[in-house]
């Protein structure tokens, strides 16, 4: 997949450097932050040592072609991907479930804050009366910067509950598995858009730092208060669908003329068996729009539950199963989770 030369001509870059920085500096909010992100996504062809590049060496350094090993034919993924058909990718929304407790509060302003931060780091702007615009490598920087620290929750999660078991010597009931396949899911989000653009040592230096901060107080806070950080990521997942249904908008409005004709990475193709026909760029973030409506509804489903005692209802076998429940694709799913008393 020649992705990268197709994405960005050495002209598109220059024109989408300069137009962003303009659009940054002349408005009335900037910032250090905006000002340093700018920098950050400089095109190659500007010689820059902060470069937020886009090259082939990407390619090379992350996904070396698959060597020829005596034994190994392939290496699966662990969790093969459910498939979601055209019809559930169009037909998922916007949503947002109602802050309903002390918790619910902690946990909404949390998400709102750092909603605020990625915005002034990753210089996001969706106004449609400023002249600021998104363009091809502005959703890139946001959508790699977001995926880094989108898979740590699972993660975290799914670690300190794995401890659990061990330590109270108890069964887990499930949730671990379902966490780890959210981290893992959020990783291949991550590896997808690494096909793309290869970030500069600026964002990787944000990036090191966010996950530094982010994974050691998401640790704490699960210890504290587990039910908090599963609503927490489900609003986090509120606005990471929100997020990729803009950047669906400014693609089918023929704001970003570069990914119109752009197919997906091999990698996307064979991890979400996107059918012939369906693998252009604008499939691909159908595809990852319903995984994060996805993630919504998972950990806002975990937020309602019984976290000592209730199994994870994404993996149970129900009594009647001819009625809707939680599951693992999206046939059923539910914006703002499934309440305690319909799955348990
Ligand atoms: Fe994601
Ligand atoms: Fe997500």
């Amino acid at each position: 997949m020649n992705s990268s030369r197709a994405l960005f001509s050495p002209a598109l870059t220059a024109n989408i450097s300069r137009a962003a920085c303009k659009g940054i500096y002349s408005s009335t909010a900037t910032a250090a932050g905006l000002r340093a992100s700018c920098a950050a996504i400089r095109p190659f062809n500007i010689p820059s040592q902060r470069n937020f590049s886009v090259s082939h060496r990407a390619q090379l350094e992350f996904f070396p072609p698959p060597k020829n090993l005596p034994n190994i034919k392939i290496t699966p993924p662990s969790w093969p991907h459910p498939d979601f058909t055209e019809k559930q990718l169009k037909d998922i929304e916007v949503a947002h479930r109602d802050v309903r407790t002390a918790s619910d509060w902690v946990a909404y302003n949390s998400v709102r804050f750092l909603r605020w931060c990625t915005d002034v780091v990753t210089g996001y702007r969706h106004d449609p009366n400023k002249p600021y615009k998104m363009s091809e490598r502005k959703w890139l920087v946001r959508f790699i910067f977001l995926e880094t620290v989108a898979g740590v929750p699972g993660m975290v999660g799914g670690m300190l509950r794995h401890y659990h078991s061990l330590r109270r010597m108890k069964r887990d009931n499930g949730w671990i598995e379902t966490l780890l396949e959210d981290a893992y899911n959020e990783r291949m989000h991550l590896l997808t858009f690494l096909k793309m653009a290869q970030p500069g040592w600026f964002m990787k230096f944000m990036i090191l730092g966010a996950q530094g901060v982010f994974s050691n107080a998401f640790f704490l806070a699960y210890l504290v208060s587990p039910k908090t950080c599963h609503r927490f990521v489900g609003y986090l997942e509120e606005e990471a669908t929100k997020t990729y249904s803009y950047a669906i908008e400014d693609l089918e409005s023929g704001k970003l003329p570069a990914w119109e004709n752009l197919e997906a990475p091999d990698i996307a193709i064979k991890y979400w068996n996107m059918p012939e026909g369906h693998q252009s760029m604008k499939d691909l973030l159908y595809y990852i729009r319903a995984d994060e409506a996805k993630h919504r509804e998972i950990h806002h489903t975990l937020g309602n539950l019984n976290q000592k005692e209730d199994p994870n209802p994404f993996v149970s076998e129900y009594k009647d199963p001819s009625q809707p429940h939680p599951g693992k694709g999206i046939e059923h799913i539910k914006s703002t989770g499934w309440e305690r008393k319909d799955v348990i």
